[in-house]
This record gives C-alpha cells, structure tokens and sequence, in this order.
C-alpha cells in the first residue's frame, strides 16, 4: 500500500494511539490530533509525525487539524476518530432522582457531535482529492461501542451517545458514496487501554473473564489491525464493524 497522509483524533492514548502507531508502521505520514499535548507531541515525534491540539467538538480547531494533516501531495485519505469519554449513571432512582440533563449533553457533544464534527469535515477535505486506481477519495473511520446494543445498568449516556454514532453509518456512507469517500465505524467491546487502567485489577481480570474468547480484554494493537485492514479494503463500506470476541454484556 502507498503511503498516504492520516489523522488519527484521541491519537494519544489507547486505541487511537496504537491506531497512529499502526499507520505509522504501515507507512502513512500520521497526525496525531489530540487534547493531550504532551502525550500527543511525544508519541507523533517518535512516529516521525505531527502532533495537533484539537478538541474533536470545536469545528475550527479540527477544520484546522485536518487542513495540516492533508497539506501534502495527494491530500488526507485517512481519518480515525478514537477520541471518546467514559460516562456513567443511572437514568434515575428513588435516592437521587433524575440523572443531570449535563452528563447526557456532555457525553453526547464528545462522543456523537464530535464524531460528526470530525466526520462532516474530514469528508469536506476529501471530496477535492484525486480518486486512486479504486476511484476512492479517502475513508473515515469512527468509533463506537458494542455498549450501543448491549448498554448495561448505568450507562444510558454512553449508549446514546454511541447508538448515534452507530446510526449515522450507513447513510453517511451512503451520503458519500458518488464521491469514493468511505465510512465504516468500529464497535469495540472491552479494551486493556488507560480508560480501563482506572479500575483496579481484580476488576479488570474480572471483565476479560466475561468475555467469551479470547478469554481476557482486547489489546489496542487488535483494534489499529482492524482499523488498517479497513484502509486498505476498498469494499468495506457503510458497517458498523464489532470488535468484542464474542461478547454480549449482561445487565451488570
Ligand atoms: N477501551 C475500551 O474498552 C473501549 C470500549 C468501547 C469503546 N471505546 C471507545 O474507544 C475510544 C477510545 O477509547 P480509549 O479506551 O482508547 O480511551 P483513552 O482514554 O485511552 O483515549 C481517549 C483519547 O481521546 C482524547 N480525547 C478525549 N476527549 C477529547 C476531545 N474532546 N477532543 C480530542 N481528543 C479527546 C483523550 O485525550 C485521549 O487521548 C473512545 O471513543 C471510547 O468510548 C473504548
């Protein structure tokens, strides 16, 4: 494969860095973009990439990130968005009443405005790119959660905010398609990553056990291979893709 110009945002940490180290190796010329600067600045310097401050919510700040990470021939072609919070809370309950309006607001505006954000203008910047031999502009890449099917007690939010982005696959695919641009999102189930880190290991085996097979939690490296395979099949198109080994969360 050639290499092509790429942006991966939440670049950084976790899945989105291991995406970037993916590309990287692969050959692409990586952008991280990221709220973390040290993190993202490190990482990017050892890629031998660059590194930019954008809050995947702000429409200049990304406009910004994505006109940098294309400015060299041939134009961006690959967009990952990794960047995403953890939210929790129960809807509502006899002790504490109704659950906040802000948490919903806050996870939805990260987590599903800012993969449109990140999606719509990614896709602006790829419509002027020559076609390649497969007629295609670019492909974007966002992600979800297999907690947008089986949201478990708690996690209303983080659902919502993921279900959105689970929606809006298929018909930005389609949205796109005249253009050669594509969009596949990819629904992990549990990954070993710093979000994860914060629960204490007990809890951490205990979540791998839940999972079917592999019996343990996902290694980010899993998730950039799937994320590479994606740039380079033409046909994967308009699928929101689960990455869970099998496994289908209980209530609790
Ligand atoms: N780890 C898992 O088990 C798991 C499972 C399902 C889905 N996911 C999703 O995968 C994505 C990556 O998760 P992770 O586990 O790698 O988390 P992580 O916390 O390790 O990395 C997330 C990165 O996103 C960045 N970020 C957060 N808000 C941002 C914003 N507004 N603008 C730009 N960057 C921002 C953070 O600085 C961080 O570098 C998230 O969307 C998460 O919801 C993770």
């Amino acid at each position: 494969m050639d290499s092509q110009q790429a942006i991966v945002f939440g670049g950084a940490s976790g899945l989105g860095e291991a995406t970037a180290r993916d590309l990287a190796a692969a050959g692409h010329k990586v952008t991280v973009a990221d709220l973390n600067e040290e993190k993202g600045g490190e990482l990017a310097g050892e890629l031998g990439g660059n590194f930019v401050k954008a809050d995947v919510t702000d429409p200049d700040q990304v406009k910004a990130a994505l006109a940098a990470a294309g400015s060299g021939e041939g134009g961006l072609r690959i967009c990952v968005n990794c960047a995403g919070v953890g939210a929790a809370g129960r809807i509502a309950s006899e002790k504490h009443g109704a659950a906040p309006l802000e948490g919903y607001q806050w996870a939805i505006n990260i987590n599903l405005m800012g993969t449109i954000n990140v999606l719509r203008l990614a896709c602006e910047e790829m419509i002027s790119n020559d076609p390649d031999d497969h007629g295609q502009r670019g492909v974007c890449i966002n992600t979800a959660s297999i907690a947008a099917y089986d949201g478990q007690i708690g996690q209303t939010a983080y659902a919502a905010s993921k279900g959105g982005v689970v929606g809006l696959t298929l018909p930005a695919a389609r949205d796109m398609a005249r253009y050669g641009v594509r969009v596949v999102t990819i629904a992990p189930g549990l990954f070993d990553t710093p979000l994860l880190a914060l629960l204490p290991e007990p809890a951490r085996k205990a979540l791998g056990e839940t999972i079917p097979f592999p019996n343990r939690l996902g290694i980010p490296s899993e998730f950039a291979a799937l994320a590479r395979h994606i740039t380079e099949n033409p046909m994967m198109n308009g699928e929101v893709i689960r990455l869970d080994g099998a496994l289908r969360m209980a209530p609790q």
